[in-house]
């Protein structure tokens, strides 16, 4: 059941009991608050009398900037202060599931207001279950906040009852998704939405449904992309989206974050045309996302195949100082790092596995593998392959006779790109690996030891942390695939 708050009776709260309440919570340090809120357009006389929610409030970090904007705009206007309370009590609301966050979020407003001579204030604050409350909807201005972020099959369905969402048909989401779709539905017809959340969605399985939604009704109004920087203590990759609802505007505004200045740098106005690549939204200037475009489109298919090196899923037992030479060792490159290293590797040329007793007849590997019998075990193998002694998947086996040029799978500059050739008899693990029988492998290298491989991965925004970019063996195959038809051309 939802309860609304009255004014908190004891004000005098003390600056101590406020930073107990902040210790160990994710909140929005107050540099970003003030960029989200004039993102949002909520500054100026503009915002007198018009209804601001923050539908996941946590401890007040939106609220008291808000509360301080409006209480500064309506004083600039009039000194009559029973009318600021009046609109204060009206005009600005607040939910959050967690008693003891609004709490602290409604001692804070309080404290914000006294500054100004208002006590008093019965806030429109209310302690429920935002997915749950619909008496804001299509009522309010402005929507802000940096809502929840929880994978949803982790919460429990009364919490988050997200069949009927329309957001969340793709099944798994993130709680995030399912507050911008609350938090859309909250607005008024001219409403506009600011939010800061994981940018995911962008190109997620779990973001298409509301990537449609947005493009289909033309709210997006600017992005700002933090990129790598982390405002938050966990690492997430995150963006400061705003919508608006009624708006005409055929193209957005994208700013990315400058991490020295901790201010937006305007980078291009944008067309979903530009933005909106195979159903997906990449963020970058217009000649950028151009290139970027022609390499995703792009459906030529090369003699190669770049795939996932092996997944022994016990890397800890297969590879390993051994201290003794047998068949069932073979070279093998770590891509991550190109750096050569041996596996115990139990299959024949054919990549079929051998048998128990063909193994055991090495008397160093029946040792070694019956010490280990007990870890291998616990391995979740895939199915089919169920062999305690088996790779924990069967992928790149087959290729291990065959020639291949090993690559890593996450890089930040040219300089991180490690290749490494890995021939016959040898494999590779922990990273990818590219074959071919009519294409030279130089010609593989020459393609993605370049800037221009680089700066693809870049866009492709799949951040790391460190400043590194991941990207996928399809990635790679798509970039190889382009270049090979720019030649031929
Ligand atoms: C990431 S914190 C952000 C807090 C605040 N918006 C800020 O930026 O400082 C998310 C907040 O969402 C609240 N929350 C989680 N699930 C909720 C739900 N179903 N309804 C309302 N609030 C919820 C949590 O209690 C927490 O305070």
């Amino acid at each position: 059941m939802n309860h609304r708050y009255s004014l908190y009776k004891d004000r005098n709260v003390s600056d101590e009991f406020i930073k107990l309440k902040h210790r160990g919570k994710i909140y929005t340090p107050d540099y970003l608050v003030e960029i989200i809120l004039d993102r949002a357009g909520y500054t100026g006389a503009g915002i007198l009398k018009k209804h601001v929610m923050e539908n996941s409030c946590g401890d007040g970090q939106f609220v008291i900037h808000i509360v301080d904007r409006y209480c500064k705009e309506y004083l600039r206007q009039s000194d009559d202060k029973d009318g600021l309370r009046a609109d204060l009590e009206h005009y600005i609301h607040a939910i959050d599931i967690d008693e003891d966050e609004l709490a602290t979020c409604l001692m804070r407003c309080n404290i914000v207001v006294a500054a100004y001579g208002i006590d008093g204030v019965k806030w429109d604050f209310v302690h429920g279950n935002t997915v749950e409350i619909s008496e804001f909807d299509g009522k309010m201005d402005y929507v802000v906040g940096n809502p929840p972020y929880v994978r949803i099959h982790n919460l429990d369905e009364k919490t988050f009852a997200t069949k009927e969402h329309l957001f969340c048909r793709t099944g798994m989401t993130d709680s995030y998704i399912l507050f911008y779709e609350i938090g859309i539905k909250m607005l008024n017809r001219a409403g506009t939405l600011a939010y800061i959340t994981p940018s995911s969605f962008y190109t997620s399985l779990a973001g298409s449904e509301m990537r449609k939604f947005l493009t289909e009704n033309n709210l997006l109004v600017s992005v700002c992309d933090l990129k790598h920087f982390q405002a938050f203590k966990s690492t997430t990759y995150t963006t400061i989206v705003c919508l608006k609802k009624g708006n005409n505007r055929k193209s957005i505004e994208y700013a990315e974050f400058d991490a020295r200045t901790l201010s937006p740098v305007e980078i291009s106005s944008l067309n979903t045309k530009d933005y909106v690549v195979d159903g997906k939204f990449y963020f970058a200037d217009k000649d950028s996302l151009a290139s970027l475009r022609a390499v995703i489109e792009c459906d030529a298919k090369h003699d190669f195949a770049v795939k996932n090196g092996y997944a022994t899923l016990a890397d800890d037992v297969f590879v390993h100082d051994f201290g003794f030479d047998s068949k069932y060792i073979i070279p093998a490159v770590k891509a991550s790092c190109a750096r050569w290293t041996k596996i115990l590797y139990p299959y024949n040329q054919q990549g079929e596995l051998y048998s128990e007793k063909e193994l055991f007849g090495d008397s160093n590997v029946r040792q070694y593998l019956l010490s280990q019998k007990e870890r291998l075990l616990r391995r979740d193998g895939e199915k089919g392959n169920e062999r305690w002694y088996a790779f924990g998947r069967s992928q790149a086996i087959k290729d291990t006779y065959r020639d291949k040029l090993a690559i890593n799978a996450l890089i930040r500059t040219v300089k991180d790109v490690k290749i490494v050739e890995a021939g016959r008899g040898t494999g590779v693990y922990s990273g990818l690996y590219i074959v071919s029988d009519t294409i030279p492998m130089s010609t593989f290298k020459r393609i993605l030891a370049s800037e221009d491989f680089c700066k693809y991965v870049a866009l492709l925004g799949k951040y790391k942390s460190g400043g590194y970019y991941a990207y996928s063996s399809k990635d790679v195959a798509k970039f190889i695939n382009y270049k090979l038809l720019e030649k031929e051309a």
